[in-house]
């Protein structure tokens, strides 16, 4: 890979060919009701101008690009876990690319949003994000993996383009602890002098990492943002994300803690707290906030009503700010450059990559609590084992039994059964952690959750076998149907 110099040199010509989105929204395709919301907008005096869509079935995205006019779409992205050292030799990443690649042209996208997070780390799985080891082999890696997924963007470029869309790295939010050797700017930064990424700042996890870092005992916010903004590659910055903040929803009843910061992580049913626009406002000010090209709320799950009163708020706080940051482009130094250029040899040796799966492995195993928190990526939440008991105690135990589908709700008889036979559905998240297994297929939390309880069943109350695999039968039918029929047209049409 090149010098500095010219990875930001290629970044900037990248960045030359991304059109400006504006102000927008980041949803689900089904959540809220994309065409009801957008109904709502039509009486509201701005709308959105861009939507950035989560990753979702093509048909989904095929018919909401159809049926909403007059915005642009973005992508977000999902399952490509770029932060982990077994990222490209996994059997399934390249039909997942060719997916990705194909939803992106669908949504004419500029640009692919990832998330600097995994749910998926050394065999095993988790519902929602986990942060990178905030260490230099870690950037070295997740630079490498960026590289291979540009690469084949750009091969798949549409014609009369320099480039595919921009790879842009999102910077992940904490959940109550994190893990490594460097600041979070400073990893950032050394990943941007590595590959030619873009960037997303998302202004809810950024209050994260104050939070859950040392900083919240160090110094204020405010300060804390400067000092951030300082070291962060903030002239990678192309989207801004800001969501709500919460308390999650185990935990809601403890209140504030006793550092005098409440305990919220990132929420997007939440409404956004003042807090955050007051960060947004310092983002915004920064000077070398010179390669923006959209802001979007984040409001899947939000009530819509909330959506529309928030946009609007937002819009006629910061639009005469926001108006100048999106105007001011940077001019790339030269010609235009071609998708090939600045590309060498992977940063990472294999002592590195065999260093980071070894230290992944020992991740896994302290977030589930199977090994104390013990080196040198450790030694902060060593010293204060408060975010990461939540996390192994509270937070994950939810994760398994009750977020993205309800154990005791999608095998009533079976969880009914065990809990007769003294094996309470506790059991089960001990159990989930026992062993790694082969990552093979691509990311799906809903069928892990099945096939997980009926081998747990299997395993542990195998009288209850047959009960367990007719209930998972209906699940997976009922899901391949609601996936295959979601029928999107006739919500449309519903709202005409
Ligand atoms: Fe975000």
């Amino acid at each position: 890979m090149g010098g500095e110099r010219s990875v930001n040199q290629v970044f900037q010509r990248r960045a030359e060919e991304v059109q400006q989105q504006g102000f927008g929204l980041s949803v689900d395709v089904y959540s809220p009701n994309l065409f009801e919301l957008m109904s709502r907008f039509e009486h509201a005096p701005t709308r959105p101008a861009y939507l950035e869509i989560f990753r979702a079935a093509a048909t989904a995205l095929e018919t909401v690009t159809r049926r909403i006019i007059g915005v642009s779409f973005a992508y977000h992205g999902e399952g490509l876990w770029i932060t982990q050292p077994d990222f490209a030799r996994a059997s399934h990443v390249h039909d997942e690319l060719d997916d990705v690649i194909s939803q992106l042209h669908i949504l004419t996208s500029p640009w692919l949003n990832h998330e600097c997070a995994t749910k998926q780390m050394a065999g095993y799985s988790f519902g929602t994000y986990l942060p990178p080891l905030y260490t230099v082999e870690s950037a070295k890696i997740v630079a490498d993996n960026i590289e291979i997924v540009q690469a084949k963007m750009d091969e798949r470029r549409s014609p009369g383009q320099n480039f595919g869309p921009l790879f842009l790295l999102e910077m992940p939010p904490l959940t109550y602890f994190m893990a490594g050797t460097l600041a979070v700017p400073t990893y950032f930064r050394l990943v941007a002098d590595l590959t030619s990424c873009g960037l997303v700042l998302d202004i809810g996890h950024l209050w994260t990492v104050y939070r859950y870092s040392t900083a919240s005992r160090e110094m204020n916010l405010e300060a804390f943002v400067e000092r951030f903004l300082d070291e962060f590659p903030l002239e990678r910055v192309i989207e801004i994300h800001v969501a709500g903040l919460a308390p999650h929803e185990a935990s809601v009843s403890r209140g504030h803690s006793d550092r005098g910061h409440p305990e919220w992580i990132d929420a997007h049913l939440a409404p956004i707290p003042d807090v955050s626009w007051m960060m947004l406002e310092q983002v915004l000010a920064h000077p070398r906030l010179c390669n923006l090209r959209g802001i979007a709320l984040e409001v899947d799950t939000k009530p819509m009503e909330q959506i529309v009163n928030e946009f609007q708020y937002a819009h006629s706080r910061f639009r005469s700010v926001i108006d100048r940051c999106l105007s001011h482009h940077l001019q790339a130094s030269d010609t235009v450059g071609s998708a090939n250029e600045g590309r060498t040899a992977p940063v990472a040796c294999d002592v590195d990559r065999e260093q980071l799966v070894a230290e992944y492995a020992q991740y896994a195993q302290i977030v589930s609590g199977r090994q104390p928190p013990i080196g040198p990526n450790w030694e902060a939440v060593a010293a204060d084992t408060v975010g990461l008991r939540r996390y192994i105690h509270e937070y994950l135990p939810h994760e398994i039994l009750h977020w993205g589908g309800d154990i005791t709700d999608m095998f009533p008889e079976t969880s009914r059964r065990l809990n007769e036979t003294g094996l309470p559905l506790s059991q089960f998240v001990r159990w989930w952690f026992h062993t790694p297994r082969p990552v093979d297929q691509p990311y799906d939390f809903f069928l892990l959750k099945i096939d997980l309880l009926v081998e747990f069943v299997s395993e542990q109350a195998p009288a209850l076998l047959s009960l367990a695999r007719q209930e998972a039968d209906v699940l997976r039918s009922a899901y391949m149907d609601a996936n295959a029929h979601a029928d999107l047209e006739a919500l449309a049409e519903s709202q005409r």
